[in-house]
């Protein structure tokens, strides 16, 4: 019963404006050292970047957008700017979540949230509970979030609803316990700041999305640089294994 097609077991339809876009939002440190300010500053930044993103998503039509705002490997950094950014992450949802649902826009984070403070933990739980039957924009928040650790939570919770299937499982047995089991693969992956890696991202989703990686970075990125990272994928030939001749004549 799984609600979008997985890539590796059927093929899925790919649309001109992709329905999902995932993006590492990386460079802020780097653009607030260039100016020589406190890396925190670029966080801040940021902010400015991820609205104007969610605004360019809704008027293109995006129907899902996942933002990787702190991942499980992200506690390595200094204490003091860990803090900045659970902070940073309280403020701008708090200031943020009336006019999201103003805007239809469904809000969700994914990611293991019990360690940060129960203040911010209610937060979200009540962001997500004041959006849940909006039909808008699907924004996902990826906090505290591993690609690994996605996987591994979904075999644990898997195995304990249904214990007979530790003998053996499908793609499909497993595919509803995932963290974004609500939501079709992304089509177009973004990663901002030059690095040209996952970074323990979406691990399991990402199997056929389209890879773009750009040297913008994050607190630059406007709605000029999202058209760019588009009309890259859309010039993209997407063929799931398949070969070129196999694939339907694009539609105009
Ligand atoms: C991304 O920017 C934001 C987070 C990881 C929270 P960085 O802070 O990683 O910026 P750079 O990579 O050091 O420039
Ligand atoms: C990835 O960025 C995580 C987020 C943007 C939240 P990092 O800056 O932490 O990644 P690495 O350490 O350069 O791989
Ligand atoms: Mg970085």
């Amino acid at each position: 019963m799984a609600q979008f097609k997985s890539s590796t077991c059927e093929i899925p339809s790919a649309r001109n404006v992709p329905a999902h876009i995932a993006i590492i939002m990386d460079g802020n440190g780097r653009w607030a050292k260039k100016r020589l300010l406190p890396r925190v500053a670029g966080h801040q930044r940021g902010v400015k970047s991820v609205r104007s993103t969610i605004r360019h998503c809704n008027s293109l039509g995006v129907d899902y957008l996942t933002l990787f705002a702190f991942s499980s490997e992200n506690w390595r950094r200094p204490k003091d700017e860990v803090s900045f950014l659970m902070t940073l992450f309280y403020s701008s949802l708090a200031r943020e979540i009336e006019q999201m649902h103003k805007d239809n826009l469904r809000f969700r984070v994914i990611g293991d949230i019990s360690p940060f403070d129960s203040k911010l933990v209610s937060l979200i739980r009540d962001a997500e509970e004041l959006t849940r039957d909006n039909g808008g924009l699907n924004l996902t928040v990826a906090a505290n979030y591993g690609g690994r650790w996605d996987i591994m939570q979904a075999v644990k919770r898997m195995l304990k609803e249904r214990p007979e299937l530790a003998e053996s499982f499908s793609e499909n047995d497993l595919s509803p316990y995932l963290s974004m089991s609500y939501a079709p693969e992304p089509d177009l992956f973004i990663r901002t700041g030059g690095e040209q890696r996952i970074s323990n991202f979406l691990l399991w989703q990402l199997a056929y999305t389209e890879l773009y990686f750009t040297d913008t970075l994050w607190p630059d990125f406007d709605s000029t640089a999202l058209d760019l990272a588009i009309r890259s994928y859309q010039a993209r030939e997407r063929r799931f294994g398949r070969t070129s001749e196999q694939l339907p004549a694009k539609n105009a």
